[in-house]
């Protein structure tokens, strides 16, 4: 029996590729470096399925050119921002993700941000290697203190719960907003929820955990920073455009805010000449709070099963738009 072509469009770790492998044809990307979209077209065409990553736009033209062979879309991150799960639905495919099994690195990795852009630790480390540490005084490299400070979570899914988890024992309070009506509230976990408004104004600490949509693009804005306190610490490990940057550059040189750390940026890699990268108070690093080596190897196995169970016809065990299997298709798959 001939077995089911797939394209991948990167190298994935060896806990997803061995099953792939075992199952299906596979064409995969060799480069370091995403396929551009030319060459992505080239080799969607005719394909069953696409394993992607996040660094691949997948729009209607690329599942126009794939054609109506392609079953399934497995994109391996738990965002599914460069995906057009809309054209996907209408089209009948169904979309996978990979959530749950980062959502602690995430967290950890987080708060590795939050402390080190609190206490100054890439500055500190900047002073030594450059030979700028000359004695030890009582008023170096002061920073924030963790304990009784007020931590604004936006956006109270996983990744913030996890994270109002970590920071219940650091003796901070929380205070969150999310976009659901409803949020669970976990056991272990102490927070309140308020408007961004006042989330924005109380907050010591804010770190951002909210997929990018329409609504969030632009969500921290001058205005937003405008209503920070001056020692207010920013960390963003959600999706670079949630953050208007120039907005964040302006409120850091002028001290509107303390201080920012970045895992993600816009765009991705952040150009060298970005203003940003000239500030003291802003650590920049490259959109790696998942990489541990536990979780992209968990990453890459469910993408694979995502993948796998598509091509099967079977649900995806994590599909973004399960209503693909319940909904007639809207526009001819052509
Ligand atoms: C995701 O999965 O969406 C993260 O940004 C990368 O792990």
């Amino acid at each position: 029996m001939n077995k089911p072509k797939v394209f991948v469009t990167r190298h994935i770790l060896d806990s997803g590729l061995n099953l792939i492998q075992g199952f299906c044809e596979v064409e995969m990307w060799p480069g370091e470096l995403p396929p551009s979209h030319p060459e992505l077209l080239n080799h969607v065409r005719g394909q069953e399925g696409l394993l992607c990553l996040l660094t691949d736009k997948i729009d209607k033209e690329v599942m126009e050119t794939a054609g109506v062979s392609l079953k399934v879309i497995s994109n391996c991150a738990a965002g599914v921002d460069n995906v057009d799960v809309t054209v996907a639905s209408a089209r009948g495919i169904p979309v996978g993700n990979t959530p749950d099994v980062l959502t602690d690195a995430t967290a950890d990795f987080t708060f590795a941000l939050l402390m080190a852009a609190a206490r100054r630790v890439v500055e500190g480390e900047r002073v030594v290697r450059s030979g700028g540490w000359k004695t030890w005084s009582l008023d170096t490299l002061l920073g924030a203190d963790f304990y009784g400070a007020v931590l604004g979570l936006v956006g109270f899914g996983r990744i913030g719960k996890a994270v109002a988890r970590r920071a219940n024992g650091f003796g901070m309070r929380i205070i969150y907003t999310d976009s659901q009506q409803q949020v669970s509230q976990e056991p272990g976990i102490t927070a309140d929820r308020v408007n961004l408004d006042t989330l924005l104004r109380e907050s010591d600490f804010i770190s951002l955990h909210t997929p990018l949509t329409i609504e969030t693009r632009g969500l921290i804005n001058s205005a937003a920073f405008e209503k920070m306190k001056p020692n207010t610490v920013l960390v963003n490990t959600s999706r670079g455009p949630i953050v208007d940057q120039k907005a964040l550059c302006e409120a850091l040189k002028s001290r509107r805010i303390f201080a920012a750390a970045l895992d993600v940026t816009e765009p991705e890699p952040i150009p060298p000449d970005s203003p940003l990268l000239n500030l003291e108070n802003c650590i920049i690093v490259p959109h790696i709070a998942s990489a541990s080596w536990h979780t992209r190897q968990c990453m890459s196995r469910m993408a694979a099963e995502n993948l796998i169970a598509g091509l099967k016809g079977e649900p995806l065990p994590n599909c973004v738009n399960p209503e693909v299997y319940s909904r007639p298709i809207s526009i001819h798959r052509q």
